[in-house]
């Protein structure tokens, strides 16, 4: 637990961990908010705009410097390592970790699953190039300083626009708007508001963050090539099944290509194109896990009885294929 930071009289310490992403973004131009390269400006470049709290040390390291759409398994167990080793550290209060927002989800569920950190790990990101007119990164990475030294914060956390975000139901939701991320129902986990945290929702905690506890399969997770396959499709009208015999053709490959699990985002309640179920149906015949989650940004899929398909228990479509791949590690 952090609050022994206090008790040794060292100042705290921020760690950022910088990934890439829009947050450092460059463009030719700055009125140029498309046609722009992510992931150019180092992570230390970033820090040099934002002062950061008053009695904190701000230390920093490159991990990756990527644009989120190209995110991977190295990146992530680089990451995840690197985030293990600076928590362990007694003088650290929290991680910061500037991240893409097209993926930033993605990393925020891992992180969570394989960490279950007791101090803050906060994401954060930007909608505009770090050399746009007015940036909206150097906020959210002042904001995201701000949360990681809060003693009483722990558990992975997004934080953009001034909004704090769980692992288990940040969304991105919007193609260019600053405020571009979601929490479904259940709302954000707090905000931060000129300086100051407000928290309205309880921190991510082993077990109840809505994200599985997979620290048991660590080393598994950083001595692997490859995740376990598990492909991602959609129910849709007329949707006809064939694309999920294509890749039954791979139940019985060997190795990293071999077809493991399917998530499918059903319409609505989960529900399924009858040619589309009756395929999914011989993919379970097969062995093949399959997970229904829905396309809708709000909701869950009900369960029901007798239902041949696991639920998603609520997690985006995304969310459910890492859940899975994770689940099946080392089966
Ligand atoms: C990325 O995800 O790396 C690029 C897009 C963004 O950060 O908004």
């Amino acid at each position: 637990m952090p609050q022994t930071l206090h008790a040794t009289g060292a100042l705290p310490v921020v760690v950022v961990l910088g990934t890439g992403g829009t947050i450092a973004g460059r463009a030719a131009r700055p009125d140029d908010l498309v046609s722009y390269r992510a992931a150019e400006v180092g992570v230390s470049d970033l820090l040099g705009g934002v002062p950061g709290p008053v009695g904190v040390q701000i230390e920093s390291e490159q991990v990756a410097q990527l644009d989120s759409k190209d995110m991977d398994l190295v990146v992530w167990q680089r990451l995840c390592d690197r985030a293990r080793h600076h928590l362990a550290r007694t003088e650290v209060a929290g991680l910061v970790i500037t991240h893409g927002t097209d993926t930033i989800e993605e990393t925020a569920f891992v992180l969570q699953a394989l960490l279950q950190p007791h101090k803050p790990v906060v994401l954060t990101c930007a909608m505009r190039p770090a050399t746009a007119l007015a940036p909206d990164g150097p906020q959210n990475l002042s904001d995201a300083l701000v949360l990681a030294c809060q003693t009483r914060a722990h558990g992975v956390l997004v934080v953009c626009a001034g909004k704090i975000h769980g692992p288990a139901e940040v969304s991105k939701v919007h193609t260019y708007r600053l405020d571009a991320f979601d929490s479904g129902d259940a709302g954000p986990l707090g905000a931060i508001e000129h300086g100051v945290v407000h928290h309205w929702r309880p921190w991510p905690e082993a077990n109840s963050s809505g994200v599985p506890d997979e620290r048991q399969r660590w080393a598994a997770f950083q001595a692997m090539a490859n995740l376990p396959r598990v492909e991602m499709l959609y129910s849709h009208a007329c949707a006809d099944g064939r694309l999920v015999r294509t890749l039954l053709a791979d139940v019985h490959l060997n190795g990293p290509e071999q077809l493991r699990g399917l998530v499918v985002a059903g319409a609505g309640n989960g529900s399924l194109h009858h040619r589309l179920q009756a395929a999914l149906l011989e993919a379970v015949e097969v062995g093949v896990r399959v997970v229904r989650a829905s396309r809708c940004a709000y909701g869950r899929v009900a369960p029901s009885q007798g239902d041949p398909f696991e639920n998603s228990g609520g997690l985006s479509p995304a969310k459910a294929r890492l859940a899975l791949a994770l689940a099946l590690m080392g089966s």
